[in-house]
């Protein structure tokens, strides 16, 4: 059972939930919500991005997780541009979806947004030339501006940005070099270093690797369930981030479901000074 002292955030990413998924994970949700405060799922939640998948997996959440869950899009998310009718049956079934905006879960802040490709440090992709290249560039911009806007919402003392796409090549190592540019963008890395983010889960580079760090020094971790399962083969594929509860925030088995409120509902919390850690 989770203990009085610490938020426990379980995160998963990478589901990729197809028509003919239904029940596959649910021994996982299950124990998922045994063992932690809050489900976390950084993206690839559909494999094709169809409104069917999204129900499908809905279903399975509504039955097993009874605690609240947090996710974010991926890009597969996003294939069918069914994204927004996948978003409102997630909605619907109680997932906060966060794409540039925060929510507050039992004292813990969460950020998200899916983030976007454009590679690493000097290898970061310029906004130079063809117009094309403008434009996705921009689009890597935007995302880290979200980013950064969501985490400004939050005032609690611990903040964890939920991302789909890696904002450091660390948590990509394993995956071919070639496609690091693919895997997520540096421009995701500077908010999180400016608002002193507790820790950061991503998915997407399904062979890359489970921990790493920014420059700074917070922790990435890896989540997606190809990683873990390939990374911890004899553990459940989910990750453990245990975070310090803070003095004023409360919950109760009975709330723990619908708890959750958007950054901007409530004052900030007392202020309290301790690290992340993570299992
Ligand atoms: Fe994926
Ligand atoms: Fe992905």
């Amino acid at each position: 059972m989770p203990s009085s002292d610490t938020v426990r955030i379980a995160a998963v990413s990478d589901v990729h939930y197809a028509k003919t998924s239904q029940g596959t994970l649910q021994p996982l949700f299950n124990e998922i919500t045994q063992r932690a405060d809050v489900l976390v799922m950084p993206g690839d939640l559909t494999d094709y991005g169809l409104a069917e998948e999204a129900r499908v997996l809905a279903r399975d959440l509504t039955a097993a997780v009874k605690i609240p869950i947090v996710a974010v899009l991926g890009n597969h998310d996003y294939e069918s541009d069914q994204q927004e009718e996948i978003a409102k049956i997630l909605a619907d079934a109680g997932v906060h979806l966060l794409d540039g905006d925060a929510v507050e879960v039992q004292g813990v802040g969460l950020a998200g947004v899916k983030g976007f490709a454009g590679g690493f440090g000097r290898g970061t992709l310029g906004p130079w030339g063809e117009r094309a290249i403008k434009a996705f560039v921009q689009e890597s911009v935007n995302e880290a501006l979200k980013l950064e806007s969501a985490l400004a919402r939050l005032k609690t003392t611990h903040r964890i940005a939920v991302l789909h796409y890696a904002p450091i090549p660390g948590t990509v190592e394993g995956e071919p070099v070639e496609i690091f540019p693919w895997l997520g963008s540096s421009r995701l890395e500077e908010p999180l270093t400016r608002f002193q983010v507790s820790a950061v889960v991503h998915g997407h580079a399904h062979k890359g690797s489970p921990v790493g760090q920014t420059t700074t020094g917070i922790p990435v971790y890896n989540v997606a369930i190809q990683v873990l399962r390939a990374s911890y083969p004899d553990q459940p594929a989910f990750r453990i981030i245990e975070v310090p509860r803070d003095a004023d925030a409360t919950g109760t088995s009975e709330d723990r479901r619908s708890m959750g409120r958007r950054a901007t509902d409530r004052e900030p919390p007392a202020s309290r000074v301790a690290d992340a850690a993570a299992k």
